[in-house]
């Protein structure tokens, strides 16, 4: 049997049923016997969580993108050294709510920033890890940020955590337009899931999708 871990991870906009989907995911992993870790970027370890705050606090209206490009990049190198590359090295899954594909959309595509820049320092910080299999749940922004925006109210996160729902529906138009090019452009590595749907009828189309990729890795 081999012996390192698959490298999963879950990409979309706001309010796409990432968080749900993902933990259902891993749940439905280790029912299979499979060892599996479901993380998170950014905010994936205990310097994550502090990069984190800074970058979702809404009152941080002046960060510039290249500081909100660095920083998600940081969560990102710190989160590969001391979560994911081990993890892996040990035959574990990694399951992770967002990666580098995320940065390309959001920094790159929705803020401007060059998509080779951002891969340059993804490449310094992770050595250029992709992962084996990515899952995007696509969804109409209108919903999207309108599900998020009620989750913050709902979770008391609108002072916290709100500075990406503060963004104006053409930000996040091209955050989803920019997740479809990059899914359409690696069809090997990438499954695009509809997310308009109720929960457990994504969850069972995510099933799905992943039995067959398990099933065609042995
Ligand atoms: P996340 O915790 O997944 O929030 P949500 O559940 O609302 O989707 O991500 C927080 C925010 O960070 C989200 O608005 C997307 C943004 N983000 C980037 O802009 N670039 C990145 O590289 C990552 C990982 C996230």
């Amino acid at each position: 049997m081999e012996k390192r871990g698959r490298f999963i991870t879950l990409e979309g906009i706001e309010g796409c049923g990432k968080t749900t989907q993902h933990r259902m995911l891993g749940e439905y992993l280790r029912a299979q016997g499979i060892p599996c870790l479901i993380t998170k970027q950014p905010g994936g370890t205990a310097i994550g969580q502090k990069i984190r705050k800074i970058l979702l606090d809404p009152g941080h209206t002046r960060m510039t993108p290249v500081c909100e490009a660095l920083l998600y990049l940081a969560d990102r190198a710190q989160h590969h050294a001391e979560v994911i590359q081990p993890q892996l090295a040990q035959g574990i899954w990694v399951v992770s709510d967002r990666y580098q594909d995320s940065t390309v959309a959001y920094q790159g595509a929705a803020r401007g920033i060059g998509r080779d820049d951002l891969n340059n320092i993804f490449r310094l910080g992770t050595g250029g890890l992709q992962p084996d299999l990515t899952i995007l749940l696509d969804l109409d922004p209108e919903v999207g940020l309108q599900r998020a925006r009620q989750r913050n109210v709902d979770e008391d996160l609108v002072h916290t955590e709100g500075r990406f729902e503060d963004e104006d529906m053409a930000f996040h138009y091209r955050v989803r337009e920019s997740f479809l090019k990059i899914a359409e452009a690696d069809p090997d590595r990438f499954t695009i899931i509809d997310a308009g749907r109720e929960p457990d009828l994504v969850a069972a189309d995510i099933r799905h999708h992943v039995d067959e990729w398990v099933a065609a890795l042995v």
